[in-house]
């Protein structure tokens, strides 16, 4: 073969891949992983409204967007995020700071993100943050003395 038949195919093959490539889909592995960890880690359990009750069957387009069921007892009562917003606002190194350093009211699970690897803390950021913002705030906590007026789960210590 002609050596400029040659060059000629092989640059041709050349742009091939080039445009392929471009027309892929860039995809970061952490954001599945994260959907993983989001669904085993329980965290649809509180922060998405009717997870329970649907079976785990709700959309992932509705995950995470925060929940108005309080939970009461001796720190007051608080909601569970809307998380969808919350990642809008910060970045993933102010959240693995926070996963690091909060203690939080009951029951969210902070003491249990801290035995993640740092890999895997940053998978649930980025899945969630790249689901993109949906929801309402969730309601701001009570002090203990305040009775909530909407529906809330009493746990109490006996
Ligand atoms: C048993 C209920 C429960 C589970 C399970 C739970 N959370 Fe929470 N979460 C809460 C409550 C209540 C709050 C509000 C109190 C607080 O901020 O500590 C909260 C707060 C948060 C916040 C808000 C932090 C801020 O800025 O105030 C984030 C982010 C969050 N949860 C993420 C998660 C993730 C990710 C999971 C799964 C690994 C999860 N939660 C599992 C109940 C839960």
């Amino acid at each position: 073969m002609k050596a400029w038949i040659a060059s000629l195919i092989f640059a041709a093959i050349l742009v091939g891949v080039m445009l392929s490539a471009r027309a892929a889909p860039q995809t970061d592995p952490l954001v599945e992983r994260g959907r993983y960890l989001v669904g085993f880690g329980s965290c649809n359990d509180c922060h998405t409204p009717g997870w329970r009750e649907s079976g785990g069957t709700i959309a992932v387009s509705r995950w995470m967007t925060g929940s108005n069921l309080g939970y009461r007892g001796p720190w007051g009562t608080s909601y569970p995020a809307n998380v969808r917003l919350e990642f809008q606002g910060i970045s993933e190194k102010d959240w693995l700071f926070m996963v690091r350093t909060r203690g939080g009211h009951w029951p969210m699970v902070w003491h249990d993100l801290r035995f993640l690897k740092t890999s895997d803390q940053r998978a649930i950021y980025r899945f969630i943050r790249q689901l993109g913002p949906r929801g309402v705030a969730a309601r701001a906590d009570l002090p203990p003395d305040i009775e909530p007026k909407t529906p809330y789960i009493w746990i109490v210590p006996h």
